[in-house]
């Protein structure tokens, strides 16, 4: 579809050479984990595709902190293709609403659409992939991979949250670990319960040959 090709190729071109956790290959992932989710849940699959394509396309901590970037850059984008001002304004509460570290600041009732895109950012956060781009940006940020020493933060604020150096590892428990819980959709948590285990997995054997204790 045209409108679904346009995107891909402003999505490509905005995130050219960024930070590979968070790359088009990411967007990419998140667009099939959606429809793959869309297929079992239902919700409009148009809306949930251009949520899924644009989620990403200027996330505030790449761009100076800037939150309202994003919604620009998407209003503008498809009002230029002709999308009607209804469907902009469904992509734009999504990806407005969809980032975990602004999950306790989003409104209670969210849309189907909303969940869908949401599960699939976070099934992308967890498993191989999710410990693969969680080590490569805590690389990129130059935090320490691990210290014994240096306890994980659990409830911290947005701000907080935004700001911490911590470790790698603890950023599992800080994030990684709690997604499971926080899916939306049937569909997500059965993909999610594997993707679970084979964290904790790697945690253990991650302690073992720390410790040298196999
Ligand atoms: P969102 O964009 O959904 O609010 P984040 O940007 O906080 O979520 O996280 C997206 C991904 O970036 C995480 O799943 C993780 O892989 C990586 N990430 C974010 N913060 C850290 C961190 N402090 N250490 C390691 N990886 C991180
Ligand atoms: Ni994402």
């Amino acid at each position: 579809m045209e409108l679904i090709n346009k995107t891909i190729e402003l999505v490509k071109e905005k995130l050219e050479g960024t930070e590979s956790g968070h790359d088009w290959f990411h967007i990419e992932r998140v667009w099939k984990l959606s429809l793959k989710i869309q297929e079992k849940e239902g919700g409009d699959k148009l809306i949930i595709e251009l949520a899924a394509l644009l989620h990403d396309i200027a996330d505030p901590k790449f761009h100076n902190g800037d939150e309202t970037l994003a919604s620009k850059i998407v209003n503008e984008f498809l009002t230029e293709q002709k999308v009607d001002s209804e469907t902009i304004e469904k992509v734009l509460f999504i990806i407005e609403n969809m980032s975990f570290k602004n999950r306790n600041d989003a409104p209670g009732n969210l849309p189907l659409e909303l969940k869908i895109v949401q599960d699939a950012d976070r099934l992308d956060a967890i498993g191989a992939i999710g410990i693969a781009r969680t080590f490569n940006f805590g690389g990129y940020k130059n935090n320490l991979m691990y210290h014994p020493d240096i306890e994980p933060k659990l409830n911290q604020t947005k701000e907080q949250y935004k700001k911490s150096n911590g470790t790698t590892i603890n950023h599992f428990y800080e994030k990684l670990l709690l997604l499971k819980d926080l899916l939306n959709t049937k569909t997500a948590r059965e993909i999610a319960e594997h993707r679970h285990q084979f964290m904790l997995q790697f945690l253990e054997e991650f302690y073992k040959e720390w410790n040298v204790t196999f």
